[in-house]
């Protein structure tokens, strides 16, 4: 008999929606190969929850991803009810081995991952707003043996598994460089293009490579916050506050709608051209990158030489380069797509099979 694995996924968004559909497809794989049946026993989104916990049969979830899909409600569904809080659905014990994994963009799932790791289940996170949080929630959560968090920085990527490898055998980290936004990358280069700024901004809010609110993206906190989750597992005692943070807007325009805002920003196009002319003229690349080291974590615009690896990254691709005692010369390199409801998904995946005994 396979390994009966209950899952319960918080967040039913893109990628929780990509989890699903992964769990479903590779059930004969995992069955074969790890002797495991995944089985996702309950799912919640922002206002509703499904509990079943004999697991939904397949059937139903295809139902409850296509409703999902078009926008409904989970508390509106058949098997559906009202979400009375995430720590009543986690501690609706299951079963020892069970994996409760958070997909949210909410800080509100912290007591459920916590109970649920008290437990004694295992928890996975792509949502970085958990491990963001203050330095003493961030080392609870990471204490725990069954807490994973891999697609929080750089989505499929193996960076937290490889800065993990790299600590717990003995490596020094000297400085960590990171290109860790899709959005900003792409928009350093429709800058270097020759874009004006705000075009180059229209440009990534259409191909919805920003937030419906661009400003989530060009304040750099979503960046800061990989850099502190980085700069915290390399052993800095940060809080977010504490980083670095180059804002590629003025504070004053966060009053604005999001219409004003858009409407606002050609007046920051001349800085931008101003600023690329002048890394033009030395024979530099604006590049939007992350940065930790001892004396502490950054990230921002800067100018860099064409050869560099952060320069050479494609536009919506990340890359991490962790330069330490042993990797020191010629620095540990990882890159590729980071970002993206199924690669994110699969560095989800990888994190609850990597908890299965
Ligand atoms: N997409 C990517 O490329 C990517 C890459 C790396 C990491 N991530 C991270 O992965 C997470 C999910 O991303 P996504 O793109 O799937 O986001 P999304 O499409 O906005 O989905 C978020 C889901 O979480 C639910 N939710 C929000 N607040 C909740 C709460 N308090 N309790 C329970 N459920 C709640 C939402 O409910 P409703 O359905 O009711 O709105 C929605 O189902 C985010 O933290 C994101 O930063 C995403």
């Amino acid at each position: 008999m396979p390994q009966w694995v209950p899952i319960i996924i918080l967040g039913i968004g893109n990628v929780g929606r990509a989890l699903t559909r992964q769990i479903v497809d590779l059930r004969a794989l995992h069955t074969e190969r790890l002797r495991a049946r995944l089985e996702i026993v309950a799912l919640a989104d922002s206002d509703g929850a499904i509990f079943q916990p004999g697991g939904l049969q397949d059937a139903e979830l295809d139902a409850i991803l296509r409703a999902k899909a078009q926008g409904a409600r989970l508390r509106d569904g058949e098997l559906g009810a009202p979400l009375g809080d995430l720590l009543g659905l986690v501690d609706v014990a299951v079963d020892d081995g069970a994996i409760v994994v958070d997909l949210t963009a909410s800080d509100t799932t912290i007591p459920a991952l916590e109970s649920a790791l008290d437990q004694g289940y295992g928890a996975v996170t792509a949502n970085k707003l958990p491990l963001a949080a203050d330095l003493a929630t961030y080392r609870r959560l990471t204490d725990h043996r069954r807490f994973r968090w891999e697609a929080t920085v750089g989505a499929g990527l193996p960076v937290i598994a490889t800065l993990q490898n790299l600590i717990l055998t003995g490596d020094e980290v000297i400085r960590i460089e990171g290109a860790l936004s899709g959005t900003l990358g792409f928009l350093a280069s429709q800058l270097e293009a020759g874009a004006p700024f705000s075009a180059a901004v229209r440009e990534a809010k259409q191909r919805g490579y920003t937030e419906p609110d661009p400003r989530q993206d060009l304040g750099g906190l979503d960046a800061a916050r990989k850099a502190l989750i980085l700069g915290r597992m390399s052993g800095l005692p940060l809080e977010l506050s504490d980083v670095v943070i180059e804002s590629l807007y003025p504070a004053a325009m966060n009053s604005l709608t999001v219409d004003e805002f858009l409407d606002a920003l050609p007046a920051l196009d001349q800085q931008y051209a101003q600023r690329v002319a002048e890394a033009k003229a030395t024979g530099l690349t604006l590049r939007y990158a992350a940065e930790v080291s001892e004396s502490g974590a950054r990230v921002g615009f800067q100018a860099l030489p064409p050869d560099h690896r952060l320069a050479r990254v494609r536009s919506s691709d990340s890359i991490v380069i962790f330069q330490t005692a042993r990797y020191n010369e010629n620095p540990l390199v990882v890159s590729g797509r980071g970002a993206g409801a199924v690669n994110t998904a699969a560095g989800v995946l990888g994190d609850i099979l990597s908890l299965i005994a």
